[in-house]
Parts: C-alpha cells; sequence; structure tokens
C-alpha cells in the first residue's frame, strides 16, 4: 500500500478547511486507516463503527484482537451518544480535564460501535484529544474515531510522525504530520464504573490532579505489582514500549551506573545509557540519549519514547536507564520504562534504606 503523507501546520486558523485533512478524513470515510498526531502520542485512527476499518488498525499494529481501542471524540453530543450513563463524578472530571489526556472508561450503549472496538466488554474507553489537529479530523469525518497509539504493537508510542512512518509505512493509507506530540506518553485510562475510580493506566492526568477533583482515586493492584492481580486494562498485560535491545532500570547514583556500563564494555558489548540533563556530563557510554530533565519531570515524559526509539538506529547490546519518583507524571514514565525493562532493575540498595 502506498501511505500518503500529509503535512499540516496545526496553528493555522479554520483547520477544517485545510485540503490536506479534508483528504485524510475522507479516507477515514472510505474506511482506511489513518495516523494523526494528539496532544499524547501519534493514533491510528480508523471509523469506530465500522468493523471492516476498526479490523485495519490491528492488522497494521499487529495487535492482539482482545486488546480494545480508544475511541476519540470531538464534543459532548458524541459523548451521550456512546456512553450508557454518565455519573456526575464523569461530568466533574470532563469540565476539569476535556479535551485532554484522560481516557473515561464507561458502559457502553449497545448497537453504537463496532464491537472490535470494545474487544467484547460492555464498556469503552473514551476521550477528546486537545489537539487541534485531532479534533479537526474528527469532525471532518463525522464520527468517532477509533484510536490506539500508531505504533507496531509492542514498541514505543510514536512522538513523531517520523517514528510512526518507521513502524507503519505501507501498512497504513496515511499520516498526517502535525510535528512532535505534546505530552508524550499517552492519556491516563480511568475506569469511572466502579464506585471508586480506578486508575487502569498512569498518563498525563496525574492521581494527584484527579484527586483534586473528584476525591479518592485508587491505582489498579496490578500496575503496582505484578503478582498481586492481573492489571484490568487489557493492554497493560503485553510487553510495551520495548527498543530492540534489552533495557535495565538503574535505581542509584552516578558512580553506580557507570560501573554497570563499564562492566559490559569490558566484555566488548556496545552500551547505551537513558540519562537526564543532571547527569549527562558524568555518564560514558558507546551511546547516551538524553530523556529531560529531572528536575522537570515533564520534560522526561516529553521525551521518553524518542530517547528509547533512539538506540534502534544503534548497533547496541543493552540498554541501562536512570529511574525516577513516582509522582505525579513520575507514575506513568516509570510505568513505561518498567514495561519497556520488563521488569529489570537493578538496584544499588537492594533491600532499600
Ligand atoms: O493517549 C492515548 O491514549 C493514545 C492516543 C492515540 O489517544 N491512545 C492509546 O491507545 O494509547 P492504546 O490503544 O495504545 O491504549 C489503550 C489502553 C490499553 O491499555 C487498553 O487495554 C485500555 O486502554 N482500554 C481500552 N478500552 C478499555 C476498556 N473498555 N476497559 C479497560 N481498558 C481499556
Ligand atoms: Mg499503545
Amino acid at each position: 500500500m502506498d501511505t500518503k503523507y500529509w503535512f499540516v501546520d496545526k496553528t493555522v486558523e479554520n483547520l477544517q478547511s485545510y485540503p490536506q485533512l479534508v483528504e485524510a478524513a475522507q479516507l477515514l470515510k472510505e474506511k482506511q486507516a489513518v495516523a494523526f498526531p494528539t496532544e499524547t502520542v501519534y493514533g491510528l485512527g480508523a471509523d469506530a463503527t465500522s468493523d471492516e476499518a476498526v479490523d485495519k488498525i490491528y492488522k497494521a499494529k499487529g495487535r492482539p484482537s482482545d486488546n480494545p481501542l480508544i475511541v476519540h471524540i470531538a464534543d459532548e453530543v458524541q459523548l451521550e451518544m456512546l456512553a450508557e450513563e454518565i455519573p456526575d463524578m464523569v461530568r466533574a472530571l470532563i469540565k476539569a480535564f476535556w479535551p485532554g489526556p484522560l481516557t473515561l472508561i464507561l458502559k457502553v450503549k449497545k448497537g453504537k460501535l463496532s464491537q472490535k472496538v470494545t474487544a467484547g466488554l460492555d464498556t469503552v474507553g473514551i476521550r477528546m484529544p486537545a489537539h487541534p489537529v485531532a479534533l479537526a479530523l474528527i469532525r471532518l469525518a463525522g464520527f468517532p474515531i477509533a484510536a490506539p497509539s500508531a505504533n507496531r504493537s509492542g514498541k514505543p508510542s510514536p512522538t513523531t510522525a517520523g517514528h510512526v512512518r518507521r513502524d507503519l509505512d505501507g501498512k497504513i493509507a496515511g499520516i498526517v504530520d502535525g510535528g512532535e506530540t505534546g505530552v508524550g506518553v499517552e492519556s491516563t485510562v480511568l475506569d469511572c464504573t466502579a464506585d471508586t475510580p480506578v486508575i487502569l493506566r498512569p498518563g498525563g492526568i496525574t492521581k494527584e490532579q484527579l484527586e483534586e477533583v473528584i476525591g479518592e482515586v485508587q491505582l489498579d493492584p496490578g500496575l503496582e505489582n505484578e503478582n498481586v492481580a492481573r492489571p484490568k486494562a487489557p493492554g497493560m498485560k503485553y510487553t510495551h514500549y520495548a527498543p530492540n535491545a534489552p533495557v535495565y532500570l538503574v535505581d542509584g547514583g552516578v558512580p553506580f551506573m557507570q560501573r554497570l556500563i563499564d562492566e559490559r564494555r569490558e566484555n566488548g558489548e556496545n552500551v547505551g545509557a537513558v540519562v537526564t540533563e543532571e547527569t549527562a556530563g558524568e555518564i560514558r557510554a558507546n551511546t547516551v540519549a538524553v530523556c529531560g530533565r529531572r528536575s522537570s519531570l515533564e520534560t522526561v515524559a516529553h521525551h521518553l519514547y524518542d530517547s528509547l526509539r533512539s538506540f534502534d538506529d544503534q548497533d547496541v547490546d543493552v540498554i541501562f536507564c536512570e529511574t525516577f519518583p513516582r509522582k505525579g507524571i513520575g507514575q506513568a514514565i516509570m510505568n513505561r520504562l518498567e514495561k519497556a525493562a520488563g521488569h529489570r532493575l537493578i538496584s544499588e540498595n537492594p533491600s532499600g534504606r
């Protein structure tokens, strides 16, 4: 398949009359899959009401069909169309965080969406993205758009159109290039069907931010300790976000990390390191990726996937990566890093302090 490529300047007014977006929307209407930018990561979109269209997403990504997709909407009318009920708590969340990086799991109305979107569940994940290109595309299409992250299954999510091209060129109808995404990690997935809402996937909106608006919020126990329970978001059980070389998370100081790197290099291995600006000057490895500033974890989220992907161009045998406090957006960062590392963690002080 010949993948079309459109550049769209997200700052122009009246994006809905942009010929490139009109063409992209036309392909969506023809039940094709098209990648587009959101404020979190690039999504691979298709008509959420059509089995034929949604099938193309699973095929292009190589995604297991038991892993449901997030439905993207552009206004609250579409929400009313899809959700069986909208509790007051959900209305408060929408007021505070939409459009934005928060996916709400709600009871789905029967017959409104392709069964393949929900993977047979009686709930659906819905979000309104805070990106002018995404919103314009949904409006032009006229239907809700199912969109997982636009990567091959298992790879880090794409934060640039170049990442999407690398994974999906020739496999999808088109890519809308709207520049780099903002947040850099995916939306927070919040299950709103229980009395106390549960975070199934930490993301762009933090637990602290949610609790300010609606009070107590739980973290899915499966996220904190794999042995306790299976994570409830089907997607959280798969290996994810992984570069080609194995990743090890390092909990310790700079000299400890350097020692780990040196041991491998003495064995003749090519070693990569993911570090922050604060330590970049002190760490020596074959390839060093700087993933942002420790003093501002938002910058780490923004650069995380590009840093992980950067090693796939280099011939590294192993990657060592710094760890971060699980506060605020740090929760999402550590969740993705643990999955990228398959939970391999090397601690300088294993028993804790
Ligand atoms: O930021 C994002 O959310 C991006 C952009 C493109 O919007 N999308 C995204 O989609 O990350 P995806 O498919 O890569 O991740 C969706 C996650 C998966 O872990 C999936 O299992 C979970 O949401 N999910 C979707 N529907 C669900 C449901 N009904 N119940 C529980 N988990 C659900
Ligand atoms: Mg994904």
